[in-house]
């Protein structure tokens, strides 16, 4: 785990031990079901017929969010909805999308924030990490990016996760989770009776590294996959355009967990490649590899920690060439490949990020500028990929203000390379509320009520 993410989880043991002596379960809550346990995740019969977005089930879950699984949030309400969606392959659905209502909500103002699920297992599920007493092993990055979560309900506006890598847990599948995010979306605004979500609300998405490939490919699929709907904004940072380079970055490094699960997350998606990693891997080692398949971030990440992804199979790094894992990583792990993003962005990425080459990304802004895009593009000079979630957050937070403010975004592309991004102004206020309003959620202050403006 990066430094900074090690710091902030001890930061937060020590806020929570005074603040906290007794266990979750002296509180008296039960722990919430996982979702591979669940009946709420199982579509009801004939649910393939609807139309993607159509909700088909509900359910409100009082008093139940939590930061790092034990530190409940305070908001007026969330819900999660079941809705129908459509897979990589583009059979029908039904993933599960959480929404959150601050205090004082604003209900034209709707925020998509994609979480890094990062992890090819169903009960990775932002749905069930964000609750109260879920598994702490499970909960990736959402221990920390919940504070964006927090800063965004601040504001007043309501907030949709969706659990957009669906049941099969389709970890770096774009076209999944692209299309789950825009369903996501459909659902929300039709939600009003549920959740008070209006259904003229202005939308935005955020999300960083694995959020900011599903929030990319919702914006590069929007025009074909969903075109009655019109994004004010979005804000991307960390991204990993290419998967398969990814998977050549990370290998032997910190990050080197995240290729059995991108390659399991695939295979769950594909099963012609689940044959193809069946048949290819070193047979005493298939076990160890496909225990992705079954845990989540942070234990792959200590699993598989400078390890040789490439050791596991039996032609070595000769499997990115044979024509089942080519083709696949092709159509759903590639970028700039499906459409031109019809909304304003604003990307931030550290230039020595080391889980995706800040070359893919340079390649995709020029790309999708060549074809039109409005994106305002960030390079950071001294961050990498686990301080710019943080350091990059303040602009990308001024960004969707502005949006919702009603404030035009700058016509075409432009690129600023800085020192970091952290360091102006507006950044250090908003980035100063986040960190505020985590204090305030610490305290169980209603989230919505008081806080910096
Ligand atoms: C993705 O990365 C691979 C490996 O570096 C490269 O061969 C491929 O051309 C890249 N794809 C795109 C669309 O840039
Ligand atoms: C959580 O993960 C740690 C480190 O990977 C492991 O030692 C521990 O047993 C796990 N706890 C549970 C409940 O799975």
């Amino acid at each position: 785990m990066g430094f900074w993410l090690k710091s902030f989880l001890l930061l937060l043991q020590a806020v929570l031990a005074p603040a906290l002596p007794f266990s979750t379960r002296v509180w008296g809550r039960s722990a919430p079901l996982q979702p591979s346990e669940d009946p709420f995740y199982t579509p009801p019969a004939g649910y393939e017929s609807s139309a993607p977005g159509t909700i088909l089930r509900s359910r409100a879950i009082p008093d139940t969010l939590a930061i790092s699984s034990i530190l409940p949030i305070n908001v007026q309400g969330a819900y999660q909805l079941l809705y129908r969606t459509t897979d990589s392959l583009g059979n029908p659905q039904a993933t599960v999308t959480t929404i959150i209502v601050p205090h004082k909500a604003n209900p034209k103002k709707l925020l998509s924030y994609q979480i890094a699920e990062d992890g090819a297992y169903i009960n990775c599920a932002p749905s069930y990490v964000l609750q109260q007493g879920s598994e702490l092993n499970d909960s990736g990055s959402s221990a920390a990016e919940i504070l964006f979560i927090i800063a965004a309900l601040d504001q007043g506006w309501i907030v949709n996760t969706p659990d957009y890598e669906g049941p099969q847990a389709a970890f770096t599948s774009g076209i999944q989770a692209g299309q789950a995010v825009l369903d996501s979306v459909r659902a929300a605004l039709a939600s009003g009776s549920i959740t008070g979500v209006s259904s003229e609300a202005a939308y935005q998405m955020w999300g960083y590294s694995g959020g900011s490939l599903a929030t990319e490919w919702a914006a590069e699929l929007q025009p074909s996959y969903a075109p009655e709907l019109s994004f004010i904004g979005a804000a991307l940072g960390g991204l990993v355009p290419n998967i398969t380079s990814v998977l050549n970055t990370i290998n032997k490094g910190p990050f080197a967990g995240l290729g059995p699960a991108g390659i399991i997350g695939l295979a769950n998606a594909y099963p012609a490649l689940a044959t193809y990693v069946q048949e290819n891997l070193v047979p005493s080692k298939a076990a160890d590899f496909e225990k992705a398949g079954t845990q989540c971030l942070i234990t792959d990440t200590s699993q598989f920690i400078f390890d040789d992804i490439y050791s596991y199979f039996t032609k070595g790094e000769e499997l990115l060439n044979d024509p089942i894992p080519q083709s696949i990583l092709q159509s759903t792990g590639q970028q700039g490949t499906h459409g031109t993003p019809q909304m304003p962005m604003f990307f931030y990425k550290a230039v020595a990020d080391e889980v995706s080459p800040v070359a893919d990304t340079d390649a995709l802004v020029s790309r999708l500028c060549s074809q039109g895009a409005q994106i305002q593009y960030v390079r950071d000079g001294l961050g990498e990929h686990v301080t710019e979630i943080i350091t990059g957050a303040g602009d990308a937070f001024v960004f969707l203000k502005n949006r919702f403010d009603g404030v035009p975004a700058a016509s075409g592309c432009h690129t600023s390379n800085v020192l970091l991004d952290a360091l102006n102004l507006p950044a250090i206020e908003a980035l100063g509320a986040t960190v505020v309003d985590a204090l305030l959620a610490i305290l169980l202050l209603p989230i919505g009520e008081i806080g910096l403006r």
